[in-house]
């Protein structure tokens, strides 16, 4: 299977540039990284704390898409020539967003059902596009035939991917994936075709992958940030004899990474937190798991927590309870 490409969904809030570093640091498996979505984009300069999310094109070799969440072509054209300058390649647009403060608005997914204003944005944008530009989307905000009038649109530019999420806005994260509907769109897409959505584990991914034999870019999200290792274990490269104290390793080394990024402030065990609400799943008792690290609010506190739950819990990787 070493022909399949792997990417790391992006997460606002959990897939920063310290992640990215300290993933790719340990972790094998992933070949292309993206940024969470950048928005207002007002200015040619994007203040310095959130251009650290910019500052490498590349984390041991893997490359990073910068992201923009946006309606209006002359922003994504600014963001676009800002990332250039920067020595990125490629920037991707968000239109899967499913957050009602961002879709009532027509951005993110809430674009979805207008596919004149998707074209009015991409006829602007892609003569003057200064990088390769992909899209990810969802099926639909409202529903998933959505997607059916959005194709003819993406099919008059030169996208350099198309990322499917495969579910509708309305949805958020919940409810099944739809494959039916994934199905109908997987032959008729112009550009390179990426599926992603609920590969939790290896066995999730061969049975779509089953289903979807032309596809061969999968996007991982919160599988990877479940299991670390779900990447390798896909390609089929090795794991240590010992997963659970690599996963040790990487926790530790994010920790000190973050709080290094954050001056040492309290904030940084937030962040952890946040992380650590997917990668308790991995664990035999992830209610427990997470409850504790949960009411951590010192560094003392979260220390010995992470001391307990590593010498207390068992380590499943993927098969953990959901
Ligand atoms: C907390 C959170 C933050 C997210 N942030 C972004 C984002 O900034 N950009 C984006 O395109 N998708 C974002 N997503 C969506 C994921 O990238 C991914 O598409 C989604 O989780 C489905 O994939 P999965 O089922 O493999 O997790 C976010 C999802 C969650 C739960």
């Amino acid at each position: 299977m070493n022909d399949i490409q792997l990417y790391l969904a992006p997460f606002q809030g959990i897939t920063s540039n310290v992640y990215r570093e300290i993933y790719t640091q340990h972790f094998d498996g992933i070949d292309k990284l993206f940024t969470a979505f950048f928005s207002s984009i007002h200015k040619w300069k994007i203040p310095p704390a959130k251009s650290i999310e910019l500052a490498q094109t590349h984390h041991h070799g893997v490359r990073v898409i910068p992201q923009i969440l946006s309606k209006d072509a002359d922003e994504m054209l600014r963001f676009a020539q800002i990332c250039a300058d920067k020595g990125f390649e490629e920037i991707n647009w968000n239109l899967g967003c499913p957050f009602p403060r961002v879709a009532h608005k027509k951005r993110g997914s809430g674009m979805l059902p207008y596919p004149e204003m998707v074209q009015e944005i991409l006829d602007r944008l892609m003569p003057c596009m200064p990088v390769k530009f992909s899209i990810k989307c969802r099926l639909g905000y409202e529903s998933p035939e959505e997607i059916q009038a959005l194709l003819p649109v993406f099919a008059q530019f030169p996208l350099s991917e198309l990322i499917v999420h495969a579910r509708i806005g309305k949805q958020l994260y919940k409810g099944p994936v739809d494959l039916t509907t994934f199905e109908k769109i997987a032959d008729k897409v112009a550009s390179p075709l990426i599926y992603n959505g609920d590969i939790f584990s290896p066995d999730e991914f061969l049975s779509i992958q089953q289903r979807f034999q032309q596809i061969n870019r999968w996007m991982l999200g919160r599988g990877l940030l479940t299991n670390p290792f779900l990447p390798a274990t896909i390609k089929g490269i090795p794991l240590p004899e010992e997963p659970k104290i690599l996963i040790r390793k990487f926790v530790d080394d994010l920790y000190f990474a973050y709080r290094h990024k954050m001056n040492d402030r309290l904030q940084s065990i937030n962040v952890m937190k946040e992380m650590w609400s997917y990668l308790a799943l991995s664990f035999d008792n992830p209610t427990k798991v997470f409850g504790k690290i949960k009411k951590c609010k010192s560094f003392d506190t979260y220390e010995d927590t992470v001391n307990l739950v590593f010498e207390k819990y068992q380590w499943m990787g993927s098969g953990g309870k959901r």
